[in-house]
């Protein structure tokens, strides 16, 4: 599920296409209709819909209609990279401990309400921090809160600015994005 530029996504569906990752990106998802990432998936041959607040008004339906599609394309993982929005009940209790998500910081850090994008890096540097990273977690409701499965630091280096952070920062998701669903294919995270 995407709302973006999709460069996590860009990292996932390379490492299961060069054999990196024993697994199959099935079905794409974007709450915004112009998103980069729908471009990117659909390149990648992979099928890709918008589904948001414009295409089903009201929020239940919304949810149900996600729920079904990753149903319909036999998803076992809901991998979410830079969605915006928050995952209704349906899909939460459909995919319970199957969604998960990464974040730009080393959470409970730097998380929360608000807490997005450059915001992230921003607060960080406010903060005087000399280490942030980020974090792969389970989605389990409320915003960046769910069991933390990875976690990758980078160093805070003089001079930054939160977009030179961010950059890092970035370079270094991608890396654990395809670390973490490595280690759940292999069982060696245990996804109950
Ligand atoms: C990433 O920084 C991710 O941690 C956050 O949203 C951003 C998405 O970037 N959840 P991209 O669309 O994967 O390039």
């Amino acid at each position: 599920m995407v709302s973006g530029r999709g460069s996590n996504m860009q990292a996932v569906i390379h490492a299961c296409k060069n054999g990196k990752l024993k697994a199959r990106p099935v079905v794409v998802i974007s709450n915004n209709a112009t998103a980069g990432a729908l471009d990117i998936a659909r390149k990648e041959s992979i099928p890709a819909f918008h589904l948001s607040q414009n295409t089903h008004p009201d929020a239940g339906s919304l949810d149900r209609a996600i729920s079904e599609i990753f149903q319909q394309h036999q998803v076992d993982l809901v991998i979410l990279a830079g969605y915006m929005k928050k995952i209704g009940p349906v899909l939460l209790n459909t995919y319970k401990k199957r969604i998960i998500n990464i974040h730009p910081s080393l959470l409970p850090k730097f998380g929360g309400r608000g807490m997005y994008g450059i915001n992230v890096h921003a607060a960080v540097l406010a903060a005087g921090e000399t280490v942030t990273g980020a974090t792969v977690h389970l989605v389990e409701g409320e915003y960046d809160s769910g069991a933390i499965l990875g976690q990758q630091q980078v160093a805070v280096l003089t001079g930054d600015t939160p977009e030179s952070l961010a950059a890092r920062v970035l370079a270094v998701e991608h890396a654990l994005y395809v670390d973490v669903l490595q280690n759940i294919i292999d069982g060696k995270i245990y996804l109950p």
